[in-house]
Parts: structure tokens; sequence; C-alpha cells
């Protein structure tokens, strides 16, 4: 695209915020907001059209629980998960992956990401989302341990070119801002994934703790959507 036409689009998106969301064409391509204000499903269907080079043949969802990502999607979805009650199509752990070198084009990760909870029994937050999961002083209270080695075996398993997608929550927690999106950045980095892009999903509500009487952070009100490649260069 020439300089001339490309400014022409980048003037349409700064009068035009809307156009830009709903993805309409103002280019020779179809936009990708950076925030994004839906559910998951339809965002990871763009980002499935936006990313990989080609149409991926294997995508792998490493934390699928059940598997509400794909619910009306015909992709080619492989779903693992840790806890064979979410009856996953592969029981595993996604920081030793039971699938060889290259087998994935796309890696989708959504990680456990708030640790210790579990006392609000208004909500089922264990089941559908992992929160059960404990993580002991030594771990800082967090979940940033299980990064390195699951950006390792995502790393084998995905194709050279291959993209990976991760759903990050930050938090506070242990009365400290938990800088998890960073951390996952960090592990991707260290084995060699270029990091490419960040959309922000803006959350229907915040997460609040009932614990809490008067909170000294801004309310949680969004995550990211990290993308990486498997590869020297994003574009
Ligand atoms: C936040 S949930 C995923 C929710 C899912 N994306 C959805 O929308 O339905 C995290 C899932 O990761 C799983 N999990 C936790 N540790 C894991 C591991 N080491 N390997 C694979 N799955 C793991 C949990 O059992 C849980 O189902």
């Amino acid at each position: 695209m020439g300089k001339a036409k490309r400014r022409k689009q980048e003037q349409t998106m700064d009068l035009f915020p809307a156009d830009a969301e709903s993805g309409r064409e103002a280019g020779s391509y179809e936009m990708l907001p950076s925030v994004w204000h839906g559910d998951d499903p339809p965002l990871l269907e763009r980002m499935l059209d936006f990313y990989p080079r080609k149409p991926p043949k294997k995508i792998l969802d490493a934390t699928v629980n059940k598997g509400r990502f794909w619910e009306r999607s015909s992709r080619p979805v492989t779903g693992l998960d840790i806890d064979p009650q979410h009856e996953p199509d592969v029981v595993g752990d996604c920081t030793a992956m039971p699938f060889p070198n290259g087998s994935f084009d796309v890696v989708v990760y959504d990680p456990p990401h708030i640790p210790n909870q579990g006392r609000d029994k208004i909500k089922d937050f264990n089941t559908r989302f992992g929160l059960g999961e404990k993580s002991s002083a030594v771990n800082g209270y967090n979940f940033t341990h299980l990064y390195p080695p699951f950006m390792t075996e995502a790393y084998r398993v995905l194709t050279p070119e291959g993209v990976l997608f991760c759903k990050i929550t930050d938090y506070i927690h242990n009365h400290r801002y938990q800088w998890a999106h960073i951390e996952v950045v960090k592990a991707a980095v260290a084995v060699g994934f270029c990091p490419c892009d960040c959309i922000i999903k803006v959350r229907k509500g915040p997460i609040i703790d009932p614990r809490w009487n008067e909170a000294h952070h801004a309310r949680r009100h969004h995550c990211y959507w990290l993308v990486f490649r498997k590869s020297k260069k994003c574009e």
C-alpha cells in the first residue's frame, strides 16, 4: 500500500473509530480493532482470519475447559485440558504436551488467572475457569511460574510461522498488582517468539472479590489477547 493510501486509511480510523471497530473495509484489508467489546468466540474467529499466513489446518486450545471458545465454530480444534472432568479431546498438561513437534498452526492459551480464590459460592468460577487452583508463597501466590514451561511447549508444537493467542488478565492479589501480561510476554520472548500484537478485550463487569470493602486499584474492566508468532518477524 502506498504512503498516501495508508495515511488516508489512518485518517479514516481516527475520524470514524466505529467503522474501524466494525471491520469495515477502509483500505485493501479488513481491519481488526485493538479494543474489542464483544465476546471471545467472534474475536477469535476474526483473529484466526487475520493473523495466520494461511488458513490454519490444525488448532490447539491448550486450556480448553468446556470449549466455550468453539461452540459455534467449525474450526479444526483439538482441545487439551489437565482436568478430565471437562472431557477435553486430550487430557494432558500444557507444560508437557503430548504432541510431536510442529503439530499445530495455531495455539490458543487461556490459563487460570486468579489463584487461591474460591470463597464465592454463588458463582461456579472454580470449575468454569480453573480458578480453584492454588499457588504457593514460593510462587508469589500467582501463576507466573507456569508461563515459561508452557511457552517452551507452545513453541515446540507450533509450525514455523505459527501463531499463539494468549488471553491474559492482570489482577490484584496479595496486596499487589500482578502484571500477568508482562510476564507472559517475557516468557514468550525468552523461548524465541516474536511478540506481535495486543488486543484489549473489555469485560462486561469487573472482577470483584467479595472480601474487598475498599479498593485502591482501578477495577479491572479488561483483559488482553496477546499475539505471538514463531518467527523473526510479525508481518
Ligand atoms: C480459564 S479456563 C479456560 C476457559 C476456556 N477458555 C473457556 O472459555 O471455556 C483454564 C483451564 O485451564 C485448565 N488448566 C489448568 N492448568 C492446566 C495445565 N497445566 N494444562 C492444561 N490445562 C490446564 C483448567 O483445568 C481450566 O479448565
